[in-house]
């Protein structure tokens, strides 16, 4: 598409198609047209919308009726298209449309995250196919540059771990409840009729939505093809007032992380002398995290990732992430990325898995414990439960009692401990007799240790 003949610049436009017209499709049409000039300096030509793809088309969208179509197949096919968005988000028929754009050469800007975590490789294939562009800065954390510089600025050095708070809802959520005091199920309420979660919540209060976030991180900063399968993922549903007062009360909050970590080999393995392989572990769950770290300061519908690499040390991209205009932003990024490729000749960087690190189990990742328990508030007890952390290998960091009588509570927290030898002290410490239940069990992250 270079035109030879305008060395500044050629008139020859480059058809866009858009796919969805919810919050994102609508902020990316309105850029498209309201920009259309500073666009096309940008690109070195124009960036002509040739159509966008809706359910319905008995709805005003405020643009031009002629441009709305029902059939993004046939607006894909187009041959006046040269690169497709796809904002339409869902599995099906996204993936098909997407597949059938770089097969045809065109390339692609999606924010997927769903169908990325899934189906990168083989979207990566038929792009690599064709020599189209796949671009997808708009899939994690909104507006929020992350996935551009894992996958370029930071390509000459190691990733060993990425942390964020990569879903809006949820930390509108957790925010509100360490702020008010209110309790889960108020403050999603809450949180629902100010447009913040949808009617279903359970993608994002489940965590789905950060561990398809957190598997294409990980992707990108370890060289590994991780998907969504490959995440463990607990959500924030049974997070309780009790939890944030009493992490309040060790100078913590709680949010839900997603958290991308190289697991080096130790020395004693097999074969590790000779350059055993590392392994990574990716996990998504609500942690107390001290009020000091740089997380615990991201409040309301915000997103941030810190990313520590050998060399760069720790990175910290902070911002919304979420939001139509927002999100549109990264989309837009993308897409002039790709109209310059297509002006000028050159590509995306492909997607790159060639360090195919195995994927470390929960159970062999050692964390911290917050385990809250209801007691008998007499002599011995304290000495009882602490001999059932001793006896499955768990060792205790601090304990504080709050309460007396009746309403005696202990509060353990303890050092690194496996998720195995955990689970196994907490089962014990629900038959003892003077413990009257254990109310709940929060890891804790984010501390030197
Ligand atoms: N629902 C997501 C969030 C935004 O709450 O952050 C889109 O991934």
């Amino acid at each position: 598409m270079t035109d030879q003949g305008h060395p500044f610049g050629s008139d020859h436009p480059i058809g866009v198609a858009v796919l969805g017209m919810g919050n994102v499709g609508t902020e990316v049409v309105r850029i498209i047209q309201e920009q259309s000039q500073d666009l096309r300096q940008r690109v070195g030509a124009p960036l002509v919308l040739r159509g966008v793809a809706v359910r319905r088309l008995d709805v005003d969208r405020g643009i031009d009726p002629e441009l709305l179509t029902t059939d993004a197949r046939a607006l894909v096919n187009r041959e006046d298209v040269d690169l497709v968005v796809e904002v339409m988000g869902g599995i099906d028929p996204a993936r098909e449309l997407i597949g059938t754009a770089l097969t045809a050469g065109k390339s692609v800007v999606t924010a997927n995250k769903a169908l990325l975590a899934d189906y990168t490789g083989e979207l990566a294939a038929a792009a690599e196919h064709s020599r189209a562009d796949l671009y997808f800065e708009a899939a994690v954390a909104g507006a929020i540059p992350v996935v551009r510089p894992l996958i370029q600025s930071l390509s000459g050095d190691r990733v060993n771990r990425v942390v964020g708070i990569v879903n809006g809802t949820t930390n509108f959520i957790l925010s509100a409840m360490d702020e008010t005091g209110a309790d889960y199920s108020a403050t999603l309420a809450e949180a629902t009729r100010l447009g913040y979660a949808e009617a279903d919540p359970t993608a994002d209060v489940e965590g789905f939505d950060a561990a398809a976030k957190a598997a294409i991180l990980a992707s990108l900063a370890f060289h590994t093809r991780v998907t969504a399968a490959d995440v463990y993922r607990e959500g924030i549903s049974r997070i309780t007032s009790e939890d944030l007062e009493t992490a309040a009360a060790v100078g913590c909050t709680v949010k839900l992380l997603a958290i991308c970590e190289r697991v080096p080999a130790s020395p004693g393995e097999p074969g590790s002398a000779q350059g055993g392989k590392d392994r990574i572990s990716v996990r998504v769950y609500p942690a107390l995290i001290p009020r000091k770290h740089p997380l615990s300061s991201v409040s309301g519908a915000f997103n941030a990732v810190v990313v520590e690499a050998e060399n760069a040390g720790r990175l910290m991209f902070y911002g919304q992430g979420a939001g139509g205009a927002p999100t549109a932003s990264a989309v837009m990024g993308d897409l002039v990325m790709a109209a310059r490729n297509k002006f000028f000749g050159g590509r995306a960087p492909g997607e790159s898995v060639y360090a195919e690190l195995p994927i470390a189990p929960i159970g062999d990742t050692p964390t911290r414990y917050h385990v809250n328990l209801k007691v008998a508030d007499r002599t011995g007890v304290l000495q009882a439960v602490a001999g059932e952390f001793a006896q499955h290998g768990v060792s205790i960091s601090t304990v504080r009692q709050e309460g007396q009588d009746e309403g005696a509570r202990l509060v353990v927290v303890t050092h690194h401990a496996t998720e195995s030898a955990l689970a196994d002290t907490v089962a014990a410490l629900a038959e003892l007799e003077s413990v009257t239940s254990v109310t709940s069990v929060v890891r804790l992250e984010g501390t030197e240790e």
